[in-house]
């Protein structure tokens, strides 16, 4: 049995269709609500919550690999869970901050939650993505409702990474061998930037999208309103206040371990159009 957790966001769906695709048996996935989710035809879905670990008993029980995304819920509790549920291999969603900025408070988070993970006694894997194509959907009502965009560092081009990439490699090193043990940071093809990526939306949408730039300060205030000050610093200092080379390295990763070449940003515009119009 593999548990996917996170299984209603970018990436779980998208993973619990792979896996039902590539055959892989008993798949079960985990939301706080299964009667709103919406989970793929042959999934079990399965309630509980990061917050009370001891909630995670039904949904653990008989798994023998788990993919799990960090940083929403207490991370060691998970874990301890996951081992005392018998779990064998556990497949970790961290973040290339580990090692692009291991200096940022939520890196050092990510670093504590692998550690945590490869003294835990189970096989892991650890996936470690850059800036998601997904978070463009922080953009998607100001573009619904607005003609301007105000975003930071409108100029600085990441590697972004359509979502499905990392749920087709999570879906190899959770059902092939050769995968635990490993660390994979995970990139897109090519670096793309704010105003690129809002060109592409505007483009596929067939209407103008203007691009202001954003001052840090105005960022920060927004931003941290949701996520607190720190974790507001960080996204930034991530999206064009701090970058560095390792941050804005192009890899290979997505296609050794799948076989396919990860998808470009565009790709995932046409695929989420919907969410702009
Ligand atoms: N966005 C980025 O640029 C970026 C970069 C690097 C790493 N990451 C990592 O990627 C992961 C997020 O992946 P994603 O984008 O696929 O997720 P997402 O779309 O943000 O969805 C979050 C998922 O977590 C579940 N969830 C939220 N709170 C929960 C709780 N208390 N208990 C159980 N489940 C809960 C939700 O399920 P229900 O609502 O159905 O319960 C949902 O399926 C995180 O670990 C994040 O640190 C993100």
């Amino acid at each position: 049995m593999i548990l996917v957790t996170g299984a209603t966001g970018n990436i779980g769906r998208t993973l619990l269709d792979e896996l039902r695709a590539a055959g892989a048996g008993p798949v079960r996935g985990l939301t706080r609500d299964a009667a709103r989710a919406w989970l793929p035809a042959g999934v079990e879905a399965c309630e509980g919550d990061f917050a009370d670990p001891a909630s995670l008993a039904p949904a653990l029980d008989g798994v023998r690999s788990l993919f799990l995304v960090s940083r929403i819920g207490s991370d060691a509790g998970i874990l301890d869970a996951a081992r005392r549920a018998g779990v064998e291999h556990v497949v970790l969603v961290s973040s290339i901050a580990v090692q692009t900025h291991p200096h940022l408070g939520p890196a050092r988070e990510n670093a504590a939650v692998e550690r945590l993970l490869r003294d835990s006694g189970m096989a892991w894997t650890v996936l470690r993505p850059t800036q998601f194509a997904s978070n463009a959907l922080w953009w998607a009502a100001t573009i619904r409702e607005r003609r301007t965009v105000r975003v930071p560092y409108p100029d600085t081009g990441l590697p972004t990474i359509h979502p499905a990439d990392i749920a087709a490699v999570a879906r190899v090193a959770l059902t092939e061998p050769g995968h635990q043990g490993r660390t994979y940071p995970l990139t897109g093809p090519e670096r793309v930037t704010a105003r690129q990526q809002l060109e592409a939306v505007a483009s596929a949408l067939g209407r103008e999208v203007a691009v202001a730039e954003a001052g840090r300060e105005e960022a920060h205030r927004q931003l941290a309103a949701v996520l607190g000050a720190e974790a507001a610093d960080a996204v930034l200092d991530l999206t064009g206040g701090d970058v560095n080379d390792e941050l804005l390295a192009v890899r290979d990763t997505v296609e050794r371990v799948t076989g396919s070449a990860a998808r470009p940003f565009r790709r995932w515009v046409s695929e989420n159009l919907a969410a702009f119009r």
